[in-house]
């Protein structure tokens, strides 16, 4: 069985081959084949176990994260975890891997294609709300994808930067980035053409104001409960469709489920990354407004799928440690 940590699994995989996965996982989400039974969350004091097992190809895999609210304020990761991958004949453990690393590298990934695929190609700035494990993988994603000169940061509680500049910049040492932290979150919108949130916001992290969405790409990746929400309504007065990754995510998160019920957007205006990509793929354009949103809430069909990316990759260069049973 193959052990892989944090370094380990960034050695063994590139950004190219991690989309290319993800658009993998959506195809397969397009023609059913897979197993994924709904997400099991255990909640105990404000505490999270988080357990996706999923079915899919030649693997199984079952992700297990902890998401403890607590945890940022003793300096601690707000998610950690572990992916287990078994082998789909015979059940047997295949591979572990490090689950936070693993999310971010996939949900970074799951922005990627959705900014490969929805922003304006020549789209040059970016701008994140939420300065934390998973909006750091959205903006190297982003920078991937896209000819981006300048990153624009805002959150809410950092009061120092340095740590995630650094990284940010380690990260994309293949483009030469202008970074620019901002008093505001309108300030971020305001300057960039793809606009991405990675938060545990209750409320909208921008004000409600259409022209700071208008033919812009949005990727909000956070706030998955009814309750809470990144995106003000404002910007369903810039286009009257959503794209997203599952039925789920329009009873799950309240970007989606509190515009349905207010009216402000309809059922059949919530699309499927999943059919956008078939029919992209079939030699279709599917339409698009000018400005795109697309919100994620992940699936487990995500996990496997990168996962076995990383253990097939990492067998091949030789990266990882062999644990004897
Ligand atoms: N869509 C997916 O597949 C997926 C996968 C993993 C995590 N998530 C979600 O992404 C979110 C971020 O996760 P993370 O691991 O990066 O957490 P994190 O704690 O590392 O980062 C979140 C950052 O957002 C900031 N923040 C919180 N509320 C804010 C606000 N109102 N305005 C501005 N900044 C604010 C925090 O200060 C923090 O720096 C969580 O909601 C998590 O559940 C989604």
């Amino acid at each position: 069985m193959l052990y892989l940590n944090d370094r380990e699994m960034r050695k063994a995989v590139g950004y190219d081959e991690m989309m290319d996965a993800i658009e993998e996982a959506f195809l397969c989400y397009h023609q059913g084949s897979y197993h994924m039974p709904d997400r099991y969350t255990a909640s105990y004091q404000n505490r999270k176990m988080l357990y996706m097992p999923c079915f899919a190809k030649d693997v199984i895999g079952t992700k297990m994260l902890a998401e403890f609210p607590e945890n940022p304020a003793k300096g601690l990761p707000y998610l950690s975890g572990l992916m287990i991958l078994n082998d789909q004949e015979t059940g047997q453990p295949i591979a572990i891997m490090d689950g936070s690393t693993l999310t971010a590298l996939r949900t970074g990934a799951v922005g990627g294609v959705a900014i490969r695929h929805l922003s304006y190609p020549d789209s040059t700035s970016v701008g994140l709300v939420g300065c934390g494990v998973q909006g750091l993988h959205q903006l190297v994603y982003a920078c991937q994808v896209r000819p981006i000169q300048e990153c624009y940061l805002y959150d809410m509680y950092r009061k120092d930067y340095t740590d995630f500049i650094e990284r940010l910049k380690e990260m994309t040492a293949f483009r030469h980035l202008s970074i620019t932290v901002c008093s505001n979150s309108r300030e971020v919108a305001e300057k960039s053409d793809i606009i991405l949130t990675a938060t545990q916001a209750q409320t909208p992290v921008f004000p409600e104001d259409p022209s700071l969405f208008r033919k812009k790409c949005v990727v909000a990746i956070g706030s998955w409960l009814p309750d809470h929400k990144e995106i003000p309504d404002a910007i369903w007065q810039t286009t009257k469709t959503v794209l997203t990754d599952l039925p789920f995510a329009c009873e799950e998160s309240g970007d989606l489920c509190q515009p349905l019920q207010k009216g402000l957007l309809h059922q059949e205006d919530v699309h499927y990354m999943a059919d956008f990509l078939y029919q992209k793929n079939s030699g279709q354009t599917p339409p698009l407004d000018e400005t795109r949103y697309y919100k994620s809430v992940g699936m487990g069909l995500f996990d496997v799928m990168a996962a076995r990316l990383i253990w097939k990759c990492a067998k091949e260069r030789n990266c990882g440690q062999i644990l004897e049973k």
